[in-house]
């Protein structure tokens, strides 16, 4: 086989460097040998938004783009959405490996024991205006927790990592029904560990005065499902910025906050959100085109449609497809304008020569957002929905992140294109 290297001519100079090709990739500090005088500094690669280039290598999750494939530690997401539970697929994130049966008891034990938050993070709560965003509360809150946990910035501790691990993945759905129930007004409900992990969510979500909530069981596995699809999803905005804040040691609550603030814009994870608005603005199906007029005139964008990595259907948005009609006839759901709707806009635009010729097919957030509406979730707490499924994604590339030896503080260069060295004139002869 040819040697798997690259060869680069530099033709200012005329000098030929042969690179390692490794992993399909070269590595971008080799080209910073290649200058014109020793003097001079040396190439450096420019992408802006990381294009193309790969920032760390993982075993956490795959992405075919070009084929709609996404797998977890190897398990495509479609089977894992119909056999799985959210917790077990939790641990194979975390771990790298399905459960035994005592593994996973442990696992679900080691979750549920750490629901509770500490009684000062309700009174930090309280302390929001009341019509706050439920993700601003849930950034805050969640970045909060480190002053309630100070050992968690021993990230290089292994026992501490697995224990701050448990944490979020427990804390986060208290967090966030926290969050709802003050932006309503509402008393909070505390977590009912007798309950699933969607169950007790759904609980603290809805409960009003019954003694014992009962979760919906067709509820709590299309919440199960949904977490499912959005648990890890490779190196996205939110989980680069979780690498990159982890990369300077921060502990892994502020690290969260960063990664949840990320995943709050409407390009990333309020896109669900988004979706809803614009199905709502337009209406009925005669409005489509108007629509689509805009989307084409670059006036704004398509939500739920796109994806960096996709250039196929996402297969998240695929099996949202199918269990929109699923869920919304076992909750008896004879008809859903939004959804019909959302079906009609999705044919048109698949068969319009903008959406083809860039590849533009819907992504998870499509549908997922008409699955939480017909489910009884407000549309502010869509992206809290997303945040605390993708924590799991967010500790396991962090963990692998620092037991990399690759690992390093994360530290792109820029290209400078400001003025070149100036002299200081002072104020007063500034005219
Ligand atoms: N509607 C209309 N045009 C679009 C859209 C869209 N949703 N997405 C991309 N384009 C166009 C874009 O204008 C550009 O056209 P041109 O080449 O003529 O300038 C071309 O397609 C390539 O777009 P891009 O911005 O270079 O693509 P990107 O990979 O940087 O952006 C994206 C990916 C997801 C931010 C983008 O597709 C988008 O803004 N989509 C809408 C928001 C959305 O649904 N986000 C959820 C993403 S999936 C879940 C998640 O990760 O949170």
């Amino acid at each position: 086989m040819a040697s798997p290297t690259l060869t680069i001519t530099d033709n200012r100079t005329g000098k030929r460097y042969e690179l390692a090709i490794e992993h399909g990739a070269i590595r971008a500090p080799d080209l910073a040998q290649i200058r014109v005088a020793p003097s001079e500094p040396g190439l450096v690669s420019y992408d802006p938004a990381l294009l193309n280039t790969a920032a760390c290598k993982s075993k956490v999750s795959y992405i075919d783009g070009e084929r709609g494939i996404l797998r977890y530690r190897g398990y495509p997401i479609e089977e894992l959405a119909e056999k799985s539970s959210f917790l077990e697929t939790a641990y194979l994130i975390v771990k790298g490996e399905l459960p035994t049966t005592s593994h996973f008891k442990m696992w679900q034990r080691n979750i549920t024991m750490h629901t509770l938050v500490h009684e000062s993070v309700r009174h930090f709560i309280e302390g929001f205006r009341y019509d706050a965003h439920p993700m601003g509360i849930l950034i805050a809150t969640v970045g909060a927790l480190s002053t309630f946990y100070p050992e968690a910035k021993h990230v290089t501790d292994l026992e501490s990592r697995r224990v701050q691990t448990r944490r979020l993945i427990g804390k986060m759905p208290t967090i966030a029904a926290f969050a709802y129930r003050h932006s309503r007004g509402l008393p909070y409900v505390y977590p009912d560990n007798d309950l699933s992990y969607t169950g007790n969510f759904l609980s603290m979500m809805f409960k009003m005065t019954e003694l014992k909530y009962r979760p919906d069981p067709v509820l709590e596995r299309a919440l199960d499902v949904l977490f499912i699809l959005h648990a890890d999803h490779e190196q996205n905005c939110s989980t680069t910025t979780m690498r990159v804040i982890g990369s300077s040691l921060a502990d892994p609550y502020s690290a969260v906050a960063g990664a949840a603030a990320a995943l709050g814009g409407p390009r990333h994870g309020s896109a669900n959100e988004e979706v809803v608005h614009m199905l709502h603005e337009i209406g009925s199906a005669d409005r489509i085109p108007a629509l689509i007029k805009q989307v084409k005139a670059g006036e704004r964008r398509l939500m739920g449609f796109g994806h960096r990595v996709y250039k196929n259907y996402d297969p998240r948005a695929r099996v949202l497809r199918e269990s929109c009609h699923e869920v919304l006839n076992e909750l008896g759901i004879k008809d859903e304008p939004l959804l019909d709707l959302a079906m009609e806009l999705e044919k048109i635009s698949l068969n319009d020569e903008y959406f083809i010729s860039r590849k533009l097919y819907p992504n998870v957030d499509f549908y997922s957002g008409i699955i939480y509406k017909a489910m009884g979730f407000p549309t502010s707490m869509f992206t809290a929905l997303f945040a605390i499924a993708r924590t799991v994604g967010w500790v396991a590339q962090w963990t692998e992140m620092i037991e990399d030896p690759d690992m390093k503080i994360g530290r792109p260069r820029q290209l400078y294109t400001g003025s070149p060295r100036r002299r200081y004139v002072s104020l007063d002869k500034r005219g």
